[in-house]
């Protein structure tokens, strides 16, 4: 078998070409449609970074205020979805909820339309859906959006009925748009294989949704808070790590399959946890953090990536943990819908091929 093409995990594979996003490892650099994220970070809304992922530009201030008029018109969802979440097991993952939600919704909604208005249909909804959901399966009742709310705002409202416009909401505004948008990792692969084959937005983003759900992807906030919460205290935190490598165990919200020197996004939300920490007088979680951190790096040169510090900080502001990858998606749609879009700009059916390693060929005859 010639091996010489192989490459598991399609590593160092290109596989298209793209305008959305521009990763340079070597740099530390993220930027989105030719924006350094942290000018993004600093200077935008979620809202903005929305427009701007979807649409190619910054908005303007008509044309923003013209994008959340038809956003925060169009958070309603049918009544079928809360019968769907009100018949589901309370136990079932949020993700999943969230799966098979989208993929109901995606029934109610008009097929002609152009791809770019779907999508904002769906940045709109996607908070009514997870907040729903989460409220439903505690046996609470849903929250009807707020249609005069920006995204992040709107988000607080549903999930507790209380808008926030503090230090909290700003916070949350830096991680969804570090969440937004990251080349091809394997959601939005997955969601352009899906449309490759001239299928929908919405069963691309269903693909999306089922891809981020895993652990070595966005599933890895909620697993990297679990692990702060197992390893309970700093003086456990070294010796914890340091079995868990002999055991051969990943260490969640650690490494990544680009950045070798850091992930800058992590760098960012990091000063955010500092600064939670202090405020709150929570200092645990941070201490923990700085521990295994330490560890990470001296034992396998690894490095946190963005789920390490956004786990701990939506922890401090009180977010349900099994909500952290649902909120993930609630920002990522927008980049799974930009690649959508540029996929099918330019399709060719994404197959690859591979190697075959079964039984020589064998008969059936004169048996
Ligand atoms: N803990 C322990 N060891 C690790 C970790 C980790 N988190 N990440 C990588 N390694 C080790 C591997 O065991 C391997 O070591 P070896 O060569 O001695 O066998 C080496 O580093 C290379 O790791 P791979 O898993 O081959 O790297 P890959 O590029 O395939 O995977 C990934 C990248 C999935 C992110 C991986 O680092 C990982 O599993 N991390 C933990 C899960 C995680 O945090 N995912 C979030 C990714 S970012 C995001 O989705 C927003």
């Amino acid at each position: 078998m010639d091996t010489s093409n192989y490459r598991p995990g399609l590593e160092g594979v290109i596989a298209g070409i793209s305008a959305v996003s521009m990763v340079d490892a070597e740099k530390n650099l993220l930027l989105y449609r030719g924006y350094d994220i942290h000018d993004l970070v600093t200077h935008c809304t979620m809202d903005e970074v929305a427009y701007l992922l979807l649409h190619g530009e910054l908005p303007g201030k008509e044309s923003l205020a013209a994008f959340c008029q038809r956003v925060g018109t169009d958070r309603e969802v049918p009544g079928a979805i809360y019968e769907l979440f009100r018949a589901m097991p309370s136990a079932a993952h949020p993700m999943d909820r969230l799966k098979a939600a989208v993929a109901l919704l995606a029934t109610f909604l008009p097929e002609d339309e152009p791809n770019s208005r779907k999508a904002e249909r769906l940045y709109a909804k996607l908070p009514t859906l997870v907040c729903a959901s989460w409220r439903i399966s505690q046996g609470q009742e849903p929250i009807a959006p707020d249609p005069s709310l920006c995204h992040n705002a709107n988000f607080f409202h549903l999930l507790t009925g209380t808008p926030r416009s503090d230090y909290i909401a700003d916070v949350f505004n830096v991680t969804q748009i570090l969440y937004a948008e990251h080349g091809f990792n394997a959601s939005t692969f997955a969601a352009r294989v899906t449309v490759s084959t001239l299928s929908d937005l919405y069963s691309g983003v269903v693909s999306a949704i089922g891809t981020l759900k895993g652990p070595l992807h966005g599933g890895a906030n909620e697993a990297a808070m679990e692990m702060l919460q197992e390893i309970g205290t700093p003086e456990r935190a070294a010796t914890w790590v340091r079995e868990a490598l002999v055991q051969k165990k990943k260490i969640m919200g650690f490494g990544h399959r680009e950045y070798k020197h850091g992930d800058e996004r992590a760098k960012i939300v990091k000063g955010y946890a500092k600064e939670l920490a202090e405020r709150t007088g929570t200092r645990l979680w941070w201490e923990i953090s700085e521990i295994v951190e330490a560890e990470m790096l001296a034992a396998k040169k690894l490095h946190p990536n963005l789920d390490f510090p956004v786990a701990s900080v939506y922890y401090l502001m009180g977010l349900p943990i099994p909500l952290y990858t649902p909120i993930f998606v609630l920002s990522r749609i927008t980049g799974w819908s930009a690649h959508i879009i540029e996929q099918l700009d330019n399709n060719r059916i994404i197959r690859p091929g591979h190697l075959y390693n079964g039984p020589e060929e064998r008969s059936l005859r004169g048996a």
